[in-house]
């Protein structure tokens, strides 16, 4: 059965942890020789914008011999109403991978049943699993092993929280939730998280002995006309130096990035000695690379 990459819970714990030591193992030996995808073709299909998502796919295909293709719905006959089975069937009679990064989430969802080749969420409303892996390979590189650890959760219940919440249950660890009313994770993804995820009325108080402090962007991709409402919202859910002195001493920030210096982080904190958002953004290379040989060496 073709494997897919949709949701973090698509992967088994050893599968999680195997991807995240290999992606260190590959960050830390470089071989232009080691070629395994040579000739394998991954077809890169955008909703929405990218940087770190599209790059880290094209010279991760590249560095294993392979290559990748950039398709936008514009460009395509998917924009013009070809129905997303139909694609999903050409596209994967071409090519050895598809990643898609769309608004709906089923749309993804939708092309996995009908593709004959994996399919990798590269962000959707609903989550984000790729940006955990480098996230999750960041923590380990630099921490060890998450298990037991508490992570801290401040700002919107969006898409990347709802991949933390999943990489919590995965990997097993706590998930500390501040969220502003009307702004909560999907109810049923913190059901299934189950005694996991625990909700906070603050962020000094979600923060607190944390490990590892996160946030995103007040207004994602396809919510920018929300951003005056959404700045009133989460005015009381920056991550500044006040929050971070509530975590462990040794915790770490990350931010997936595109960042708002000043909005859902203050600078100090984003530019300051605790946050790892350069090295969590290279890893997306390094992750990505192990995920495309687990899903494309395995035919
Ligand atoms: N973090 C992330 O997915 O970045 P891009 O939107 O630049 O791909
Ligand atoms: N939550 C953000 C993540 C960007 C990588 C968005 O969906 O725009």
């Amino acid at each position: 059965m073709t494997r897919h990459f949709i949701s973090l819970l698509d992967l088994s714990s050893d599968e999680f942890r195997g991807l995240i030591h290999r992606a260190i193992e590959l960050k830390n030996n470089r071989d232009s020789n080691y070629q395994p995808l040579k000739g394998q073709v991954l077809a890169m299909i955008f909703e929405k914008s990218s940087t770190r998502t599209r790059i880290s796919f094209e010279a991760g295909m590249s560095h294993f011999g392979g290559s990748a293709i950039f398709l936008s719905p514009r460009d395509t006959q998917l924009g013009r109403g070809e129905p997303l089975q139909d694609s999903a069937k050409v596209i994967s009679s071409m090519v050895d991978g598809i990643m898609l990064r769309t608004n709906g989430h089923d749309m993804v969802t939708t092309f996995a049943q009908y593709s004959s080749v994996p399919v990798i969420n590269g962000l959707t409303d609903q989550e984000h699993p790729c940006q955990l892996l480098a996230d999750m390979q960041t923590y380990f590189e630099l921490r060890g092993d998450i298990q037991g650890k508490t992570v801290a959760w401040i700002g919107d219940g969006n898409n990347m929280c709802h991949s933390y919440i999943h990489a919590a249950t995965v990997l097993d660890f706590t998930l500390h939730i501040a969220s502003p009313a009307g702004y909560m994770p999907d109810t049923a993804i913190v059901a299934a998280a189950g005694e996991r995820v625990k909700f906070f009325d603050t962020p000094l108080a979600a923060a607190e002995q944390a490990d590892l402090v996160v946030t995103d962007v007040w207004a994602s991709m396809g919510q920018e006309e929300e951003q005056k409402q959404r700045e009133i919202a989460f005015k009381d859910y920056q991550v500044n130096a006040e929050v971070m002195a509530m975590a462990n001493k040794d915790a770490l920030f990350m931010h997936c990035l595109p960042a708002h210096r000043g909005e859902e982080v203050s600078a100090d904190v984003i530019d300051g000695v605790q946050s790892v958002v350069f090295p969590e953004a290279e890893n997306r290379l390094h992750a990505q690379k192990a995920l495309l040989e687990f899903l494309l060496t395995k035919k």
